[in-house]
């Protein structure tokens, strides 16, 4: 029996013990806007798929689909998604959405991206998209997990967008990549709430500070602790959340759904 959702893995990569990036072959009629999300999965043992939400982590121009993992430990998926493979086949439902999405933001000067953990994913996609550089002066990219080797994917693609031919003429001087660690030292440590709240991240990126609802829009991506608590010092700011139907100053997508919730 054949699956029209089943996709082939083209490349595989580890970047800690707890998240790997992989890439698989795009149906040629699925259509998306970077910063959206698709449910993929594996067979089930009684034949019914395990599916789970996933952002796509690559921009809508490339030809393969691009994913960023979370392994969690008992994970009905990912127990076994990490040990996936090139050429083994994965289920994606070609079915598009999200809310992290250029569309869905009023026109502004300066975006924040505001990720932890694998929240990254969304911007990996939007990071390198072309309308990203072209409907923005800024962009900063604040991304904060609880180790260094946590932020390695992003620090890896950010560099990458840095010196490729193409799109690195349109992010010269417009890019401000602002990673930190909580709970490891490093040059750049603190909560984004906090280092937002405190100027830390304006002063050490020499930027001009606060928020301002005149010129900044925000796209926020985390656990649903941390979207609450962002929301909240946007709305601080004067900031006001935006949706597909309604564009606005800022929009949130979870990044996963905790424990209890
Ligand atoms: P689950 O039973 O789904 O989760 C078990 C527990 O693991 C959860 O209760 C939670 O505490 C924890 N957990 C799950 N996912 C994460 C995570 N990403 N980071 C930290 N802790 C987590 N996951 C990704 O890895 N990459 C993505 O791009 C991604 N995009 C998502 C987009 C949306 C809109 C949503 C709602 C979720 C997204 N997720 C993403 C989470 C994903 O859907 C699964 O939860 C994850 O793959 C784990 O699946 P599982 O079956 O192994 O465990
Ligand atoms: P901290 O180490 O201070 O908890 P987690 O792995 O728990 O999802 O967290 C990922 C990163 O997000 C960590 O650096 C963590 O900081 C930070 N974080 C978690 N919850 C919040 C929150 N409510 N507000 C701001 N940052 C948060």
């Amino acid at each position: 029996m054949t699956n029209p959702d089943l996709q082939t893995v083209t490349k595989v990569t580890h970047w800690t013990d707890t998240l790997f990036s992989f890439r698989v072959t795009r149906p040629a009629s699925l259509r998306f806007r970077s910063g959206e999300f698709v449910m993929i999965g594996l067979p089930g043992d009684n034949g019914k798929p395990i599916l789970r939400a996933y952002s796509i982590a690559s921009p809508s121009w490339d030809d393969e689909l691009e994913f960023y993992s979370i392994k969690v430990a008992n994970g009905p998926l990912t127990s076994r998604l990490q040990h996936v493979q090139p050429g083994d086949p994965i289920i994606l439902r070609p079915k598009p959405v999200g809310t992290l999405v250029h569309d869905a933001l009023k026109p502004g000067f300066r975006l924040w991206m505001l990720a932890t953990g694998t929240g990254f994913a969304p911007f990996a996609s939007l990071l390198r998209d072309p309308e990203t550089w072209e409907k923005n002066e800024r962009v900063v990219m604040m991304h904060t997990c609880r180790e260094a080797g946590e932020l390695e994917y992003g620090r890896k693609l950010v560099e990458d967008l840095q010196n490729d031919p193409l799109i690195g003429e349109l992010v010269a001087g417009k890019l401000h990549y602002y990673p930190t660690t909580t709970r490891e030292a490093g040059p750049f440590m603190g909560r984004i709430t906090d280092n937002l709240t405190s100027g830390k991240v304006f002063t050490d990126l020499g930027l001009p500070g606060p928020l301002d609802p005149e010129i900044d829009r925000a796209m926020v991506c985390g656990s649903l602790a941390f979207n609450k608590d962002v929301a909240a010092v946007l709305d601080g700011f004067g900031l006001h959340e935006g949706a597909n139907s309604a564009p606005g100053d800022y929009v949130i997508e979870k990044a996963f759904v905790g424990d209890g919730v």
